[in-house]
């Protein structure tokens, strides 16, 4: 199943059951919200969510980009992206959980045709105890469940909406599984219904939310490796330019081209939403994510440069993510900062190498090194040996 009809059966799905599609919003949280990138479906909706607006509409469906930088060292496997997108639902004090749960499994195992699924849901805590409504729903389903506890609790911060989730997990193993959800990895997960039915205050105290929302996200790019049969998120179809061209390019080995394919894709978007590289905030999370890249590259072979990535493969980016920023500014942006780095290095060669013929570099010389010569840990990095 391609990715376009992915996206078509799962908005066809929920509309049909009463949902409005909204636009999904850039990765910049509104002015005055204190996280830097958008990081989940619910996010923009946080303000209906813990009720302080209130929508003309009481079911939502959307697709929604999404940056996590907590998983940026697990960039490299066969899941995890820093930029994915989030297809989600939503019941604003509408629905059950227990419908939400429903639909979830009809879709999966009559929409997309998924038939080896398990569940992991909400075990219980000293605040609250073990979420035996969804238990009770999934055994009747016929699925197996898993309690855990931290997983299985979702807040998109300290304080604010929340509450326990039932997360789908779709087997990817070519043999019997050897575990469950939480120790056997070949579990994927893949969409996670949350029954937010509290709120944490600053005090620190839940406080049921009445009636009760249900916010679903579902792993766009898990989904379709799922459906579409493949190793890795890289291998769908939603990745083929990058796949030809970057290994045309620069001959990487598989984790550097999922780092490189992963980075560089993700700067492109975050450039697309009106970022610039800088040293703070969302610009510094943009040229940590460039200069990894870089680095990357650097090591590779030291002539390879972006100068060599085809502006095809940023305007595929843009056109997928709706994004008008023109392709040709987003390159040049990025050259821009290769030049950059560049000039970091060759500036900080000789430097680091004398240092490091006196053996490995302690965290007192990268300090020394940041502070003194302004050579950040990544462009150090990028001329050690091996
Ligand atoms: N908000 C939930 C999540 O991001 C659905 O997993």
């Amino acid at each position: 199943m391609e990715s376009t009809k992915v996206l078509r059966t799962f908005g066809d799905f929920f509309t049909e059951r009463g949902h409005h599609q909204i636009t999904g919003s850039t990765l910049r949280p509104e002015p005055g919200d204190p996280v830097l990138f958008t990081t989940s479906g619910m996010h923009p909706l946080t303000p209906y969510l813990d009720g302080r607006r209130r929508h003309p509409q009481r079911r939502l469906t959307n697709r929604q980009r999404c940056l996590r930088t907590t998983d940026l060292e697990e960039v490299g496997d066969r899941t995890h992206l820093t930029v994915f997108e989030m297809l989600g639902s939503w019941s604003l004090g509408d629905y059950s959980h227990e419908q939400s749960l429903r639909w979830g499994f009809e879709l999966l195992t009559e929409g997309f045709g998924l038939d080896r699924l398990y569940v992991t849901v909400f075990g219980g805590n000293d605040e609250l105890g073990p979420d035996l409504d969804s238990e009770r729903v999934w055994h009747e389903l016929g699925l197996s469940v898993e309690r855990l506890v931290d997983d299985n609790w979702w807040s998109n911060g300290p304080t604010g909406p929340c509450g326990p989730d039932s997360e789908i997990f779709v087997w990817t193993g070519d043999t019997e599984p050897e575990g469950t959800p939480s120790t056997d990895s070949r579990w994927v997960e893949v969409w996670n219904h949350v029954h937010m039915r509290f709120h944490r205050y600053d005090d620190g105290l839940l406080r049921p939310v009445t009636p009760p929302n249900v916010d679903t996200g579902m792993g766009f790019e898990r989904l379709l490796m799922l459906l579409q049969g493949v190793n890795s998120v890289y291998e769908t179809d939603l990745f083929e330019p990058w796949t030809e061209h970057v290994n045309r390019l620069w001959h990487p080995d598989e984790r550097s081209f999922r780092l490189l394919t992963d980075h560089l894709r993700s700067s492109i978007v975050v450039i697309g939403d009106g970022v610039r590289p800088s040293n703070t905030g969302q610009g510094y999370v943009l040229r940590r994510l460039i200069r990894r890249c870089l680095t990357t590259l650097y090591r590779l072979d030291p002539s390879y440069g972006l100068e060599e990535l085809p502006v095809e493969v940023i305007e595929h980016t843009t056109g997928h993510f709706g994004q008008p920023d023109d392709p040709g500014s987003i390159r040049e942006l990025l050259l821009d900062e290769e030049r950059r780095f560049r000039r970091l290095i060759d500036r900080g060669r000789d430097r680091v190498l004398r240092l490091h013929q006196r053996g490995p570099l302690t965290e007192t010389d990268f300090t020394f090194l940041h502070e003194t010569h302004g050579l950040p840990r990544e462009v150090v990095e990028s001329v050690l040996p091996v």
